[in-house]
């Protein structure tokens, strides 16, 4: 099925195949612009189509890397970096600032401070729109950047015992990456101090997808053993309310030379950026440590995004529209029951409103409430994804 016209507020937008095919364009991609130092295939024809970026949080890879794969595909960019720039600080709805913007561009790029922002936009802005992070709920570009480098360097994104360590609690990027890693039939190991730990939906979504409940450790010096890939995430200071609660954990985990020299020879060690104090700068020299190589792929894997969700055809020429002639491609792993069930969420009737602290329907509270079913049977918020009960 084509991704034309279609959204990524979360990696349950896309079937494996379709994430597959995505990989596939983006090496194609990377060819095109000659990542990695190699030589370069041409640019693109410039093209009528315009990515509105709105950045109501800090960033510099996602929106410089979205911002870069538009132009280089050809296309433009609008939008703003910083949320005063925007009529919400003079009181306007998210909905209706993605009411107006959808009628100024062909696809969005959103990152807010709200779990559900993206939602929002996607359900009323009329346009595709792509989730660049909504509060600590969800990062799928960041996660499809990650699968990009695991695939180029192990070959392979099943079979693997992957080490998430850090602010688990928080942090986003991973509460996409370990489902997606689940359906993909890799194993996750989840190394945080018990306060920092993945929220349960999301274990339990691990869990129903894997059969079994994912390990979890604080110490990071022996998960290390036996692991083939090694994400380290920051700890997220502005998600905690008392500054003191960040210092406490602070500087918990650091990876250092040391460590490494008692890590598996074939471990890779991925962070989504930006880092704190938690790798070593020394360890960068390690040719384990694949991160900046990560943070590099993040250009044509959004190209291949953006160009597949633009509904880009490939055209004649040598360099138009190269790499969109890569035929859809089923994947190596079939989709299990599970999955099929996950992805097609079970909607709850009447559903009560969620209200919670750090949700978009804590702040907007006349946007209409939704629910789905998790597979567990316990009803979640479809905006924010936490458990209705707990609300
Ligand atoms: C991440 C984010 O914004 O969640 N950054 C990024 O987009 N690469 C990770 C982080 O900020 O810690």
């Amino acid at each position: 099925m084509s991704l034309a016209g279609r959204s990524l507020i979360s990696l349950w937008d896309f079937t494996k195949a379709e994430i597959e095919t995505l990989l596939s364009i983006a090496e194609r991609m990377a060819e095109a612009i000659g990542l990695g130092g190699r030589e370069r295939r041409g640019s693109f024809e410039p093209m009528d189509r315009i990515l509105a970026t709105l950045f109501f949080e800090p960033s510099t890879r996602t929106r410089l890397s979205f911002e870069s794969a538009m132009l280089r595909l050809g296309g433009q960019v609008l939008g703003f970096a910083d949320a005063r720039a925007s009529s919400t600080s003079k009181g306007e709805s998210l909905a209706d600032t993605c009411r107006i913007v959808g009628g100024c561009c062909d696809i969005i790029v959103i990152r807010h401070w709200l779990m559900g922002a993206a939602k929002v936009a996607a359900d009323f802005s009329g346009v595709p729109v792509i989730n660049a992070g909504d509060g600590p709920h969800e990062h799928p570009t960041q996660t499809l950047t990650d699968l990009f480098a695991i695939k180029r360097v192990k070959g392979t994104l099943s079979g693997l015992r992957v080490g998430l360590c850090g602010d688990l609690k928080y942090g986003r990027t991973v509460h996409s990456l370990a489902p997606v890693m689940a359906r993909f039939g890799s194993e996750i190991v989840c190394i945080a101090p018990k306060a920092l730990q993945i929220p349960e939906e999301t274990l339990a979504e691990v869990e129903n997808l894997s059969g079994k409940r994912p390990e979890a450790t604080e110490d990071l010096a022996e998960a290390l053993n036996d692991l083939d890939v090694l994400y380290m995430t920051r700890i997220q200071q502005e998600r905690f309310a008392d500054r003191r609660e960040y210092e406490r954990w602070r500087g918990i985990y650091v990876l250092t030379p040391e460590l490494m020299a008692r890590a598996p020879e074939d471990l890779i060690v991925l962070h989504p950026l930006p880092r704190v104090d938690e790798i070593e700068p020394a360890v960068d020299r390690d040719p384990r440590a694949r991160y900046f190589e990560q943070a590099h792929g993040g250009v044509p894997l959004r190209m291949a995004l953006l160009a597949s969700l633009l509904g880009l055809q490939p055209a004649p020429g040598p360099q138009r529209r190269y790499g969109l002639d890569v035929q859809p491609q089923p994947s190596a792993v079939p989709e299990t029951a599970e999955e099929v069930r996950s992805r097609g969420r079970q909607v709850v009737e009447n559903a009560p409103p969620c209200r919670r602290e750090g949700c978009v329907t804590e702040v907007w509270d006349s946007l209409p409430s939704q629910a789905y079913v998790l597979p567990d049977g316990r009803q979640v918020c479809a905006y924010c994804e936490r458990a209705l009960a707990e609300a």
